[in-house]
């Protein structure tokens, strides 16, 4: 990948301005395409970076990173929105995702790559979606990135103090990242539909509470009977294992320590964006497509203490040092963590 440069007259590849495949697409969409129809929380990222983006309207292209970028959604989504908001800005979007059977099919790639193709086929897929295994370090060199988000990704995330420190390493100086996910505080797991499930530690105990639930009526064990028709001793002892092996929630603390073991500065921002656009969407407003950027402060550090016992969280992080400035330092601290993270002979 090039260097950042700079270019007056700049364009968000000029070849590539499809008609947006979401909500205005005049055509019918095509059953693939409207399974890329964006979630809401891709909406709230989306109009994260929207808010964002002008931190770097000097740079040429501006470079976003989805990270577990999964069927690829959240990037067709971020490629539709910004060519609305900021025509004027060349922006290139990457994605990656891990080869490590787990949370996805194994070659589910290969169907991101196809959809996103005949979604928007200026783009060079094949050349943008970067597949690594899990404890590989990132196919991208140090300080490339101006812009990494996340969504849903960081619950299944194994090791994240790998996982944040190849964010560092991959951000410019002065970049930033946005991570929308649980936090162990929250209540009803989601993924099942059962209250405490992710804060059981012993499997024993957490495949009979699974059963126990499901049994109550609680959760989505109905729903996997009419589907697949398992039974409840079944739905339980594969659903613990999920929990146990496939999850990895951290708590705010945890969060906090990790990330200050990658040098990045941690805030909440924007989590109570996403918790009054859920309100008014429920109240049938449109969900904005770029939120007024936030300076932070004490009423997201509050909301985000209460609200993480509901669901989400928006975690976002900068790389930034006002105390030191960037540059050497930062090359400094990232050499500190290259060493811890990445074994020796590998190509950048
Ligand atoms: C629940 S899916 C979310 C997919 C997508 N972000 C979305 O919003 O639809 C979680 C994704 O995270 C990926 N993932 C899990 N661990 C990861 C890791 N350590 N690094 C990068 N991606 C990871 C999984 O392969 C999966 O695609």
């Amino acid at each position: 990948m090039r260097a950042t440069t700079r270019n007056s007259t700049r364009q968000i590849e000029p070849d590539s301005l499809p008609q947006p495949l979401t909500d205005t697409h005049d055509a019918a969409p095509s059953r693939e395409l409207s399974l890329l129809a964006p979630s809401f929380m891709h909406r709230h990222v989306g109009a994260v970076v929207a808010a964002e983006i002008n931190r770097f309207a000097d740079e040429d292209p501006v470079r976003i990173l989805d990270i577990g970028c999964g069927d690829g959604r959240l990037l067709l989504h971020l490629y539709n929105l910004l060519k609305q908001t900021h025509p004027d800005l060349r922006v290139e979007l990457y994605g990656l995702d891990i080869t490590d059977p787990g949370v996805q099919n194994v070659g589910f790639i290969r169907n991101t790559r196809t959809n996103l193709q005949r979604a928007a086929p200026e783009v060079d897929w094949g050349a943008r979606l970067k597949m690594v295994a899990v404890s590989d370090p990132w196919p991208f060199p140090p300080g490339c990135i101006h812009i990494a988000v996340s969504n849903q990704v960081c619950e299944h995330v194994r090791d994240h103090r790998a996982f944040f420190g190849e964010t560092f390493r991959s951000l410019v100086d002065g970049g930033i990242s946005v991570h929308v996910f649980p936090l162990k505080h929250y209540l009803l797991e989601e993924h099942l539909l059962i209250p405490l499930v992710h804060r059981i530690n012993n499997h024993d105990l957490l495949r009979h509470w699974i059963r126990a639930a499901s049994l109550l009526g609680i959760g989505k064990y109905r729903q996997h009977r009419r589907l697949y028709g398992h039974d409840v001793a079944t739905f339980a002892a594969r659903h613990a294992d999920y929990i146990m092996l496939y999850t990895n929630y951290l708590s705010a603390r945890q969060l906090a320590s990790v990330v200050k073991a990658c040098s990045m500065r941690l805030s909440f921002r924007y989590t109570i964006d996403l918790y009054l656009s859920k309100a008014l969407s429920l109240l049938g407003f449109t969900q904005p497509r770029a939120y007024r950027r936030s300076a932070g402060g004490l009423c997201d550090w509050l909301a985000c203490w209460f609200l993480r016992y509901l669901s989400s969280v928006t975690v976002f992080l900068e790389k930034s040092d006002a105390y030191n400035g960037p540059g050497p330092n930062a090359n400094a601290r990232h050499m500190s963590l290259r060493r811890h993270l990445v074994p020796s002979g590998v190509q950048e």
